[in-house]
This record gives C-alpha cells, sequence and structure tokens, in this order.
C-alpha cells in the first residue's frame, strides 16, 4: 500500500504522522512544490518512527511526480489556507489551479490512484477533479464530512458532559460555515437520542458551534486546523487501504441520491478497497432536507465560479 499526500504543508504532515502511526501502509511519499520542505517533513517523522513504533516508510519529494507512481492512494492538501475572517470559497482562485494540476500530474503516474481532496473549498475541488479527469467517480473522494462529524461529536460530548466515545453522530452536505447540515434528530449517546437530554435550543447550539468549527480554530490558531483534518484524512485512507467498509460522511459525485445531481457533496457513503462503495441513503427529516437544498446551491454557486 502506497500512500502519496501532496502538500507538506500542516495538513499534509499531519496526514502523514497519523497514517505511520497506525502502520497500515508500507509507504508515504509526502510531495511538495517548495524546495527542501518535504524532504524535511518525511526526515523529522521518520526519526519519529522508533519511539512512535512504525515501520511505514515516510520520503519526501520536491516536485517530481515520478517517484509517486504506483499510488494506491494520493490525498490533496495542497493550495492556501484561509487566514482569520475567510471563507473557505475564497480560497478558489489559486487553489483550483494548483488542485487541477496535482491531480493530473498524480493520474499520469498512477492511473489506478483513487484522490481523496482536501484543498479547499473542498466540496469545489472535487467536483473540479469529476469535471478535468477521467477518474470513475468512486475514485474521487472529498474529505470534509469526516472532519466536521467528529467537531460535532466533540460539541455534543461538551454540551451533554459526556465522553466522547459515548456519542455518535454525523454532518452531511457543504463543508462550509454556512452549508454543514450537522443531523442533531439522528445524534445519539449510547443509542438514545441526544434531543432526550438537551434542549432543541441547546442543540441548535451545538449546531451553530460545529458550522463555524473550523473558522473558530482559524482565528485562534491565525491559520487552519491540522490535527483533526489530518486525524480524519488517515481514518479515511485507513478504511479504504484495509478494505474497511467504513461509513463516513464524504464528498462524492450524486446522481439523482439526495434529489441532487451534478455535484459534489457530503452525504454518508462506504469506504473500501474500492474507494466509494456505495452512497448510504438514509431518511432525513424534512427540514433536513430543506437544508440539504440550500447547501447544495451554495456550493453550485461557487462551483459556477470555476472555469471547467
Ligand atoms: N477539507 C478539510 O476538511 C480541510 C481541513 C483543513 C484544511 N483544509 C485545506 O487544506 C489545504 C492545506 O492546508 P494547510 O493548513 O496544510 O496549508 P499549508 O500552507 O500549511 O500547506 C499547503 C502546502 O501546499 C504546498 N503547495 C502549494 N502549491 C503546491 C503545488 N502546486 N504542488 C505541491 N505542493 C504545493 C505549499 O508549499 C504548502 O507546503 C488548504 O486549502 C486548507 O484550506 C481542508
Amino acid at each position: 500500500m502506497k500512500v502519496t499526500i501532496v502538500g507538506a504543508g500542516a495538513v499534509g504532515a499531519s496526514c502523514a504522522e497519523y497514517i505511520a502511526i497506525k502502520d497500515f501502509a508500507s509507504e508515504v511519499v509526502i510531495l511538495d512544490i517548495k524546495e527542501g520542505f518535504a524532504e524535511g517533513k518525511a526526515m523529522d517523522l521518520m526519526q519519529t518512527a522508533s519511539l512512535n513504533c512504525f515501520d511505514t516508510k515516510i520520503t519526501g519529494i520536491t516536485n517530481d511526480y515520478s517517484k509517486t507512481a504506483g499510488s494506491d492512494i494520493a490525498v490533496i492538501t495542497s493550495g492556501i489556507p484561509r487566514k482569520p475572517g475567510m471563507t473557505r470559497e475564497e480560497l478558489i482562485g489559486i487553489n483550483a489551479g494548483i488542485v487541477k494540476s496535482v491531480a493530473a500530474s498524480l493520474i499520469e503516474h498512477s492511473p489506478n490512484v483513487i484522490l481523496m481532496v482536501v484543498s479547499n473549498p473542498m466540496d469545489t475541488m472535487t467536483y473540479l477533479v469529476h469535471k478535468t479527469t477521467d477518474l470513475p467517480k468512486n475514485r474521487i473522494i472529498g474529505m470534509g464530512g469526516a472532519l466536521d462529524s467528529a467537531r460535532f461529536k466533540y460539541r455534543l460530548a461538551e454540551a451533554l458532559e459526556a465522553p466522547i466515545s459515548d456519542i455518535d453522530g454525523m454532518v452531511i452536505g457543504g463543508h462550509s460555515d454556512t452549508g454543514m447540515v450537522p443531523l442533531t434528530a439522528h445524534a445519539t449517546r449510547n443509542s438514545i437520542k441526544v434531543s432526550e437530554f438537551l434542549s432543541e435550543e441547546r442543540l441548535n447550539q451545538v449546531a451553530e458551534d460545529t458550522k463555524v468549527g473550523g473558522a473558530t480554530l482559524t482565528k485562534l490558531l491565525g491559520t487552519s486546523a491540522w490535527y483533526a483534518p489530518g486525524a480524519a484524512v488517515s481514518a479515511m485512507v485507513q478504511a479504504i487501504a484495509c478494505d474497511q467498509k467504513k461509513m463516513f460522511p464524504c464528498s462524492a459525485f450524486l446522481e439523482g441520491e439526495y434529489g441532487l445531481e451534478d455535484i459534489c457533496i457530503g452525504v454518508p457513503v462506504l469506504l473500501g478497497k474500492n474507494g466509494i462503495e456505495k452512497i448510504v441513503n438514509i431518511e432525513l427529516t424534512e427540514a433536513e432536507k430543506a437544508k440539504m437544498q440550500e447547501s447544495a446551491e451554495g456550493v453550485r454557486k461557487t462551483n459556477d465560479l470555476l472555469e471547467v
């Protein structure tokens, strides 16, 4: 199992670290455009191997895609992150060009690769990869919902004063401050609906805090977060590498599912050795259906800015 990560920045390095620590991949290649940067990150991470007990070989490369040849999975984190006060959508101008050329270079050297798109605005970048490559839809996956769901569970646990392992919940829809749809009506604590324990007002607060989870961290850190994004990517990469058929909300290309077409947006999917093995259709409440439609409109507005 060979995994390439493009972009050796905060998120890319965090992805490499978590993948290595879980020790399921034989090789992780990190590639960056900045001379020596990926090599440095790879060397630093390899010097944690004896301490963190992993055998995954991590190598760093400056922009030489021939070294990524034969990758089973490639994660695209290259591009600029947002600064405090920015929306993810504002990154489109720079990141669209980067994501398009990176995807083409990866596929040229690894025609069987499964691509995982992380760069923002992520749903639109995932759609861009669909529109500009010949990869089948099961091999193009956007990461956003797994992270947003982890943030949702964190906020639910906080509100319930419960351990996070007691909580289950999911966020679907667009990966944006306004587009996320936290499924509060479906969230549970030990299989009991959280609405049994929390008032509607408190649950709405949890949903709002979840939606601005990335912006809250960007304000605190001065740039966007990396630990939880890296952990979310590593869990999804592991599900594919180990053929786990695990369910994650991912940005997937829809052809009628959830009443939506010709769009990439967060929906529950099963991840296994073929990438997206199934889009899971869950029964949404009327309010959730309306929010999903509204979210899709937002994603389409950003997609319209693409020149494809
Ligand atoms: N989908 C999500 O849930 C999620 C979460 C966090 C961050 N992000 C996004 O991920 C991206 C990366 O964030 P970050 O914090 O790691 O940023 P960063 O600035 O720390 O790292 C980005 C790296 O990409 C490299 N790069 C730029 N152009 C490149 C190219 N053409 N080829 C190869 N490498 C290139 C840069 O040199 C830099 O090292 C941003 O767009 C950010 O918004 C998405």
